[in-house]
């Protein structure tokens, strides 16, 4: 399977959640994977317990050490803002070259690697360069996560048309249901899958806190990535 970038129409979708629910999913198969959050805005180290490298370290069943989370998300800033404004905050600049560096060199791993994006598709890292710069110069196969909350058609079909642009390889969307009102979620997923045809969309309900998703629809997510 190798490097899939897992990215988002926007913060707070369901980028880690699905990601750590595909970790333990194929961890539970005997599957070789691996996560990476190279990039994180909003990173409270009293806090790094909750925060998205632990989740993922959790699904990995790896210690959240601080070793760890720097292992798996060196580009880490505290202001919850996006990364390019986050790090000037901090005095810092984020060198754009060095996250591609990075991230070339653990997609090439086995088995399944997922890299993380941070917020949308268009989310500023520096002056110029923005996450669509840096899916473009990875190439590897991108999932969107997207929410149901009302607009998300809309955000998604614009995220899927400026993918498309780049020729990037889209393995398919998931639908994450989120808690702020919106169509149904089947209703949802049934529009988009309409529009994007012929792109894979998946609908991914809102479980409650420490539920697991339903195997089938993971099975369905393991699908896409192969
Ligand atoms: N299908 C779902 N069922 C239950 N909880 C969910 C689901 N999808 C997302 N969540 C929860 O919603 C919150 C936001 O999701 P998540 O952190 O995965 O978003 P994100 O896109 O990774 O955000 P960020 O841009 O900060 O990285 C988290 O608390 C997560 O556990
Ligand atoms: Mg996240």
């Amino acid at each position: 399977m190798g490097g899939i970038f897992v990215s988002g129409t926007g913060t707070d979708v369901g980028k880690t959640y699905v990601t750590a629910a595909m970790v333990h999913h194929l961890r539970n198969a005997g599957k070789n994977v691996d996560a990476y959050k190279p990039v994180i805005s909003g990173f409270d180290p009293k806090n790094s317990d909750s925060s998205d490298p632990a989740v993922l370290l959790s699904a990995l069943g790896r210690t959240t050490t601080d070793d760890e989370i720097g292992r798996i998300a060196p580009w880490r800033f505290v202001p919850p803002l996006s990364p390019d404004l986050a790090a000037k905050a901090e005095g810092r600049a984020i060198d754009f070259n060095e996250v591609v560096e990075f991230s070339r060199r653990v997609a090439y791993g086995r088995g399944t690697i997922f890299i993380e994006g941070v917020g949308g598709i268009m989310v500023p890292l520096d002056q110029s360069h923005t996450v669509l710069d840096w899916m473009s110069a990875l190439r590897i196969p991108v999932l969107l996560v997207a929410g149901s909350y009302l607009g998300t058609i809309s955000h998604t079909l614009t995220a899927l048309h400026v993918l498309a642009q780049r020729n990037l390889d889209i393995v398919g969307v998931v639908v994450s249901e989120s808690t702020v009102p919106g169509a149904n979620l089947d209703d949802t997923v049934e529009t988009v899958a309409r529009f994007a045809s012929p792109i894979d969309v998946i609908g991914l309900p809102r479980l409650p806190l420490n539920e697991l998703a339903s195997d089938a629809v993971l099975s369905r997510i393991e699908r896409l990535l192969m």
